[in-house]
Order: C-alpha cells, then sequence, then structure tokens
C-alpha cells in the first residue's frame, strides 16, 4: 500500500517530539507500509534537504534507544520532503495537489498538527483544491475547538467535505498501550466483570499527574487550563474506559456508543455541586527533584494575573443502573509531586468483620490499581495474614489480624521491547483506516457539553484557583473534597 502523508504544522513542536520519532520507531519495527512519502508543510523556506537536517537535528533530542543511527536515518529520511505554504493561499494547496499527483498513493493522510485556529481553513482548502476524495484521511490533534460551539464549527466545516469514515480525532491517550490493556483486563478477561458494579466498587479514582509546569507553551496554555487541556478528553476518555459496558464487537463505533452512552450518563452540574465537587488550583513557586521552579504567573508567556487553572480535582458521578451513587473523582495538574497516571478502584470492605486489620484510617482494603505511567501494569492489594502471625500476638488478642500485601504485574518487564508507543500506534491505525482509538465527534461534543458548565461557572466568579506549592499534590481543597465522602488519595491513604 503506497502512502503521503502530509504534515500540516511540519516544522512544529508536535512534528519533531512525537510524529517524527513514532514514524521512525514504525519504520524502525518494519511497520510501516512501503512506498510510502512524508511531507512536511511549514511557511518556513526550506528545500528537502534542509527539512531533513532539521528533522534529523531534532532526533538529539529523543531518548537514545529510540535514536536513529546515521545509516538508519538516511534510509528514513528518503520518505520525507518538505512543501512552503501559506495555509490560507489556495494557490499553495494547487502546488500540493500538483506534488501529489506526481504519484498517486493509495491513502493521503492529512495530518493538523498546527494551531486549531487552523483546521477549518485547511479543510475548507483541500476540498477546494479537490484533495479530499475517498483515498483522503485527516487527522486533528486535540483540542478541537475552546468550547461546545467552537467543536461544533469544526466539526461540521470537516464533516462538509468529509465522511466521518475519514476523519481521526487523535486522544494519544486512547493509544497508550496502558490504555489498551485496560479494555483488554476489562472486555477480554471475565474475571473482573461481576464485580465492576456499584455493588462491590465503593470508588474510582483516575490521576494524571505530570511534574512538569507549562514548559514552552506558556501562551498556549494560559488561554486552555487544564479542564480543556486534559480532562475533556484524556481523563473522560480514561472515565469512559472504566465506567463503559461491555461493546457487542470491537469495530470503531461498537466501542464509540458505549463511551457516548457514558458521556451521556455523567451526572448534570447543579450551583451546589459546581461548588462542591470541583476544585481548581494554580501552582506557585515550588520545589520539583530538589531543584526551586518558579510558580505559574512568572512562566514564560503567561499572564502575570492569570486566573488560569493548572489543576483540577473533581468528583462526578454516572448515573446508570451499573454505577449509581459511586463516585467517581478526577484529579489532573501540571507541577505535581511526581509524574504518575494510574486509575483506583476501591472496592467495598468485607461486610461483616472477623479479622483485625492494620489498616487504621482507610475504610478500603481491597484496590485494583490500573498504572498507566511511568509504571504500566497491574497491582491487586488484599490482605493477609503477615509475619505478626508467627508471633502469636493474635492468639492473644483473641482475633488474627490482617495486613495489605499485593499482587503486581508489570507490563513493561512482561512485554518489553514489543511495545508499540501511543503515537506509533495510532499512526499505524491511520494508514490502516482503523477507527477504533479515535474519537467520533458526538462523543466530543458530549464531553464539551458536560465541562461548559464548569467553564462558565469559574468565567462568572471573580475568584481566583486555589495556590499549591509545585512539588506538592494540589490544593488541600482537593483532599477535603474527597475527605466528605470518607474517601482519601492514594498518597494520604
Ligand atoms: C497533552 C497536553 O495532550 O498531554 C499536555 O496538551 C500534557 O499539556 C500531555 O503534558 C500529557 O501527555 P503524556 O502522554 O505525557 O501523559
Amino acid at each position: 500500500m503506497s502512502f503521503d502523508l502530509i504534515l500540516f504544522g511540519g516544522t512544529g513542536d508536535l512534528v519533531w517530539r512525537k510524529i517524527m520519532p513514532a514514524l521512525f520507531q514504525a519504520f524502525r519495527h518494519g511497520s510501516l507500509p512501503e512506498g510510502g512519502r512524508i511531507v512536511g508543510v511549514a511557511r518556513d523556506d526550506l528545500s528537502d534537504d534542509q527539512y531533513r537536517a532539521l528533522i534529523k537535528s531534532r532526533f538529539d533530542n529523543v531518548e537514545l534507544a529510540k535514536r536513529p543511527s546515521e545509516e538508519e536515518f538516511s534510509r528514513f529520511a528518503a520518505l520525507l520532503g518538505y512543501l512552503r505554504m501559506d495555509l490560507s493561499n489556495p494557490a499553495d494547496y494547487a502546488a500540493l495537489a500538483a506534488r501529489l499527483q506526481q504519484r498517486p498513493a493509495d491513502v493521503v493522510v492529512m495530518y493538523m498538527a498546527t494551531a486549531p485556529s487552523l483546521f477549518t481553513t485547511v479543510c475548507e482548502q483541500i476540498a477546494a483544491a479537490g484533495l479530499n476524495g475517498p483515498q483522503t484521511r485527516v487527522v486533528l490533534e486535540k483540542p478541537l475547538g475552546h468550547d461546545l460551539a467552537s467543536n461544533r464549527a469544526i466539526n461540521k466545516t470537516v464533516r462538509s467535505v468529509l465522511s466521518e469514515q475519514q476523519i481521526f480525532r487523535i486522544d494519544h491517550y486512547l493509544g497508550k498501550p496502558s490504555v489498551q490493556n485496560l479494555f483488554a483486563l476489562r472486555f477480554g478477561n471475565s474475571l473482573f466483570e461481576p464485580l465492576w458494579r456499584r455493588e462491590t466498587i465503593a470508588n474510582i479514582q483516575i490521576t494524571i499527574a505530570e511534574d512538569l509546569g507549562v514548559e514552552k507553551r506558556g501562551a498556549f496554555y494560559d488561554s486552555t487550563g487544564a479542564l480543556r487541556d486534559m480532562v475533556q478528553n484524556h481523563a473522560l476518555q480514561l472515565l469512559c474506559a472504566i465506567g463503559m459496558e461491555p461493546p457487542i464487537n470491537s469495530h470503531a463505533d461498537a466501542i464509540r456508543d458505549e463511551k457516548l452512552k457514558v458521556l451521556r450518563s455523567l451526572k448534570p452540574w447543579t450551583p451546589e455541586t459546581l461548588g462542591q465537587h470541583v476544585v481548581r488550583g494554580q501552582y506557585a513557586a515550588g520545589t520539583i527533584d530538589g531543584e526551586a521552579v518558579p510558580g505559574y504567573r512568572d512562566e514564560k508567556g503567561v499572564a502575570p494575573d492569570s486566573r488560569t487553572e493548572t489543576f483540577v480535582a473533581l468528583r462526578t458521578e454516572i448515573a446508570n443502573w451499573r454505577w449509581a451513587g459511586v463516585p467517581f473523582y478526577i484529579r489532573t495538574g501540571k507541577r505535581l509531586g511526581s509524574r504518575d497516571a494510574h486509575i483506583e478502584v476501591n472496592f467495598r470492605p468485607a461486610p461483616h468483620a472477623i479479622f483485625k486489620t492494620s489498616m487504621a484510617g482507610s475504610n478500603v482494603a481491597n484496590r485494583l490499581v490500573i498504572n498507566l505511567q511511568p509504571k504500566d501494569g497491574l497491582e491487586l492489594h488484599l490482605l493477609a495474614q503477615g509475619a505478626d502471625q508467627r508471633s502469636g500476638n493474635h492468639h492473644a488478642r483473641g482475633t488474627p489480624s490482617l495486613a495489605p500485601v499485593q499482587l503486581d504485574l508489570d507490563f513493561d518487564k512482561r512485554f518489553g521491547s514489543e511495545r508499540v508507543g501511543a503515537y506509533e500506534r495510532l499512526l499505524l491505525d491511520v494508514l490502516d483506516g482503523r477507527l477504533n482509538l479515535f474519537v467520533r465527534s458526538d462523543e466530543q461534543e458530549e464531553a464539551w457539553r458536560w465541562v461548559e458548565p464548569i467553564l462558565d461557572s469559574w468565567s462568572s466568579d471573580s475568584g481566583a484557583p486555589r495556590s499549591y506549592a509545585a512539588g506538592s499534590w494540589g490544593p488541600s481543597a482537593a483532599s477535603a473534597m474527597i475527605a466528605r465522602d470518607g474517601y482519601c488519595w492514594s498518597e494520604e491513604c
């Protein structure tokens, strides 16, 4: 199968940080179809060779094991080309069309690695140049819009020139091997399914913590914030994967239908829940790994009086038969204690206690932890009779006591180098036309519809986000919120 991959925003961060390294890994693994051309598109005046040299220099920032040797890069570089384009100029699309027609490919992928404000222009211009034929696929990066209305406007334009089957909306969390294993855990094994419900599960916590700050994206981030950047997409997709019903098969629409139902079942916000169940924070100066780091308002590109949130914690419920009454907590933020994304499924305690436990203060004995990153695996926390039993103390006390133990499964150790990274997986899926791991427009709109009351309540509130020190786990209000239900975040229990 021959393909053309056109990278709009070809000199930008996303291309050299994520897309090129992923394409190179696919090339190295022999999974990139033969006969491909990869064309970077941007405003800079570059020749093909200058573009190759630029990409080559960027590989110096990639971890050593994933960096090409000279010989590998020269073979990979043979696929790379460059086209200078002004994305608002129709004549430049005609030049692109001419270049593509030199050698018509089976699949043409237009990857929008640009600012989202350009998505509609590029899609309209692609269509005007006749480049929206059935072999065309468009990849749209998040954020797709700023709110429900702008998301709908983008979707409407894109849908007016391409069919839904041709549109690949990326949420790179869905491409992570750990997230695919979450689907495997739930729908490839029968063990947990009977327990996966309100009768047995006390609460579910989704944490996506980053220790990095806003890096070089201060200006972008300041107009975006954590709710739009992480919750509307990544965190809600994880919540869907945890909460959805088993799909009838593994086809894209069967999976997306079930995710959509979860999004539609999320409890609507009320003024009361908006006040009590949502906490926003912003990092102040602090220490990460022993090094002093500046506060958010001192980051480059950020307004000195910015009210943008860099942390969100919230509590919601999925209002359906399976989950009614079970709290789902979501927490995400920048400059937190460590890079750590995981989901905790906390089971209800045994209904009748015949043992003592050493877990004073915690009402959760059994816990399934789905580690997403940097660890990737499963931990099953149980209670067992431990070392103190040898001392015979339990006989003295009359009641045997139990201590926490855990079963550990480390997918990185188990599968090692066979694992395929998120962008590599997703790019190969685009080339294959597989939509399973991409987000449908109705899912995306539903997610915007649900977060919008939070955005509205913040914009009408004159208060600022709560401050937290960089390197901490966010404002104390996030702990108070979960403590009101009698629970605690994992690092606090
Ligand atoms: C992106 C956000 O979608 O995800 C970034 O825009 C964030 O702000 C990133 O840092 C996190 O991705 P990962 O794969 O490093 O967890």
